[in-house]
C-alpha cells in the first residue's frame, strides 16, 4: 500500500489496520486525509490480500473530531455542494465494501468522525468515546451522509435531538440507542473485539458477506435524502451564520448567531 502522509495502514492475517492519523487535530478530515481514504478503499476493493478493515483513530483521544473547520471555513456555495457530494461518495464506497468494516471508535466521533463511523458495517466503542453532529455550532450541518445514517441507525426523534442541540453522547448512550455494538474499557480491548468478530465473520462464505452488505443497504436507499442533504448543506454555507461559527470556533469564541 502506498506511503501515505495522514493515514497509516498495516495488513495482519488479512485484515487492513487503518489509522487516521493526525492526532495533533483530533484527527480531523482534511481534504487530503479524505482523498487518501479514497485512495485507500480503491485498493482495498480491488486487494485477493485484505479481506477485512478495522479503522480507527491515532492516540488515545480521538476517533475523527470532524472534517477540518480550518478548511470548510472558506466553502461557498458551489464548491460547498462539491465537498458534501465528495465526502458522501467515497463514505458510499466504505458502506457498500463487500469486505467487513468496523469502526473502532476512540475517544471524539463527531461531525465527519460520526459520520465516517457511521458509514462503516458496525461499530465498537471505548469506554471514553463520544459522539455527536455539533455542524450546527457552526451554522451548517453534517453534509457526509450523518442526517441520512443517523436517522436510520437511531430514529428520527434521537437524531433530531442530538443534530439540533449539537449534544455529544458517550459510549453506553450510544450502545442503547444502536449506534455501537459493543463498549469495551479500552481502546486496545476494542480492537480485541473488532478482531473477534471480524475472525467470526471471515470464517465465512465472503460472497454471502458481500451480498448481505448489498441487501441491508439496500433496505435504505434515500438517494434523494442524501441530495437534500448536499443542496442543504451547500445553502447553510451560503449564510451568515456559517462565518460566524466557523471563524468563533478558529478564534476560540462563543458564536453569536443571527439567523441570516
Ligand atoms: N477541525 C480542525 N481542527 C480541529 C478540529 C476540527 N474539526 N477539532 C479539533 N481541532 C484542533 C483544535 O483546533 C486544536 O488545534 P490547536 O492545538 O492547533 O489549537 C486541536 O485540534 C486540539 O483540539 P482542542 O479543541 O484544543 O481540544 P479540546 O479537548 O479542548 O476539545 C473538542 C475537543 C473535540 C471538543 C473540540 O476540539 C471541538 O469542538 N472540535 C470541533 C468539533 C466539531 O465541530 N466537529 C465538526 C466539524 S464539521
Amino acid at each position: 500500500m502506498a506511503e501515505l502522509a495522514n493515514i497509516l495502514t498495516e495488513v495482519k492475517n488479512g485484515v487492513l489496520y487503518l489509522t487516521l492519523n493526525r492526532e495533533e487535530k483530533l484527527n480531523a478530515l482534511n481534504f487530503q486525509t479524505l482523498e487518501e481514504l479514497k485512495m485507500v478503499f480503491e485498493e482495498i476493493i480491488d486487494s485477493r490480500e485484505i479481506k477485512a478493515v478495522i479503522i480507527t483513530g491515532a492516540g488515545e483521544k480521538a476517533f475523527v473530531a470532524g472534517a477540518d473547520i480550518s478548511e470548510i471555513a472558506e466553502l461557498n456555495e458551489v464548491n460547498a455542494r462539491k465537498f458534501a457530494e465528495n465526502g458522501q461518495e467515497i463514505f458510499a464506497m466504505i458502506e457498500n465494501c463487500h469486505k467487513p468494516v468496523i469502526a473502532v471508535t476512540n475517544g471524539f466521533a463527531l461531525g465527519g468522525g460520526c459520520e465516517l463511523a457511521m458509514a462503516c458495517h458496525m461499530r465498537i466503542a471505548s469506554a471514553n468515546a463520544k459522539f455527536g453532529q455539533p455542524e450546527v455550532n457552526l451554522g451548517i450541518i453534517p453534509g457526509y451522509g450523518g442526517t441520512q445514517r443517523l436517522t436510520i441507525l437511531i430514529g428520527k426523534g434521537k437524531a433530531n435531538e442530538l443534530m439540533m442541540t449539537g449534544d455529544m453522547i458517550g459510549a453506553e448512550e450510544a450502545k442503547s440507542l444502536g449506534l455501537v455494538n459493543y463498549v469495551l474499557p479500552t481502546k486496545e480491548e476494542a480492537i480485541a473485539k473488532a478482531e473477534e468478530v471480524i475472525g467470526k465473520i471471515m470464517s465465512k462464505a465472503p460472497l454471502a458477506i458481500g451480498m448481505i452488505v448489498d441487501c441491508v443497504n439496500a433496505v435504505f436507499l434515500p438517494e434523494d435524502g442524501y441530495q437534500t442533504e448536499a443542496n442543504c448543506f451547500a445553502r447553510c454555507v451560503k449564510s451568515g451564520d456559517y462565518k460566524e461559527g466557523t471563524s468563533a470556533f478558529l478564534e476560540k469564541r462563543k458564536p453569536v448567531f443571527k439567523g441570516e
